[in-house]
C-alpha cells in the first residue's frame, strides 16, 4: 500500500518523509491556502523533499484552461500528478492529458459512476473523499470497496487513492479492501504509529535494563 501525505506544510512533509514511509504528497487549493503559499513555489519545494507523485490541483473549471495549467504544472518537476475535479470538463481534460502521458489525479470523487468514468478517461489515480461521504451519513469505505471491485473486474490501470481520511480506521480498512494508496493527514500518521502498550512496554524494558546495565 502506498502512503501519501495530505498536506502542503513543508515542515510536516520533512518530518514524516524522514520516517522513510511516505510515497507521495497530495495538496489542493484549500491546503495551499491554509499555508498562505504560492502554488508553483510550494509544489516545487515539496517535489524536492519527496520523490514520489506530488499532486497539484488546477484552478480552471473549463477543459481548455485545465489543459493549459496542467501542461505548465508538469514543467515544475518530474513527479507531478495534475489534480483535476470530477466534472465533464475535467473528464475531457483527463482524456487529452492521458494521451499526452501527463499523470492525472481525478479528485472530488463521490460515487462509483464517477470513478468508472475517470478510469475510462485514463486517470492515473482517482481520489474518492471518504470522510466527506461519512459526514453526510453515507458510507465512504463502502464506496472504496465498490471501486476496487469494479476496477479489478475490468483490469483498469487507474489506482484508487483514498482521500479525505479522518481516522486510522480509514487507512486500515483501505488496506484490508486493497486500495492502492491512502493520502493521510499528518495527525493520522501520528495516531497510526502510536500504541499505549508499545510506550508502556518500552518504558518497562528501559527500567529493567537500568538494573543490569552495569553488568554488560
Ligand atoms: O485530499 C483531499 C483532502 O485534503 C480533503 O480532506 O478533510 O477536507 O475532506 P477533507
Amino acid at each position: 500500500m502506498k502512503i501519501f501525505l495530505d498536506t502542503a506544510n513543508v515542515e510536516d512533509i520533512k518530518k514524516y518523509a524522514s520516517w522513510g514511509i511516505i510515497d507521495g504528497v497530495t495538496t489542493n487549493p484549500s491546503l495551499i491556502a491554509k499555508e498562505g503559499a504560492n502554488l508553483e513555489k510550494r509544489t516545487k519545494e515539496i517535489s524536492e523533499i519527496v520523490d514520489g507523485p506530488i499532486s497539484a490541483e488546477v484552478i480552471s473549471t473549463e477543459a481548455e484552461g485545465m489543459l493549459k495549467e496542467a501542461r505548465e504544472y508538469v514543467k515544475w518537476a518530474s513527479n507531478i500528478y495534475v489534480k483535476i475535479p470530477m466534472t465533464s470538463e475535467g473528464l475531457k481534460a483527463v482524456k487529452v492529458l492521458s494521451a499526452e502521458k501527463i499523470d492525472t489525479n481525478v479528485t472530488l470523487v463521490f460515487s462509483l459512476g464517477q470513478a468508472l468514468l475517470a478510469a475510462k478517461a485514463g486517470a492515473t489515480v482517482v481520489s474518492p473523499f471518504v470522510g466527506r461521504l461519512d459526514d453526510v451519513s453515507q458510507d465512504g469505505m463502502a464506496l472504496i470497496e465498490e471501486i476496487v471491485q469494479a476496477y479489478d473486474n475490468y483490469d483498469f490501470e487507474t489506482e484508487v487513492l483514498v482521500a479525505s481520511v479522518r481516522s486510522p480506521r480509514h487507512v486500515l480498512e483501505s488496506a484490508i479492501i486493497g486500495a492502492g494508496i491512502a493520502t493521510v493527514p499528518p495527525k493520522i500518521l501520528d495516531e497510526l504509529i502510536t500504541h499505549d502498550l508499545t510506550d508502556k512496554g518500552l518504558k518497562k524494558f528501559m527500567e529493567d535494563w537500568e538494573t543490569v546495565k552495569d553488568k554488560q
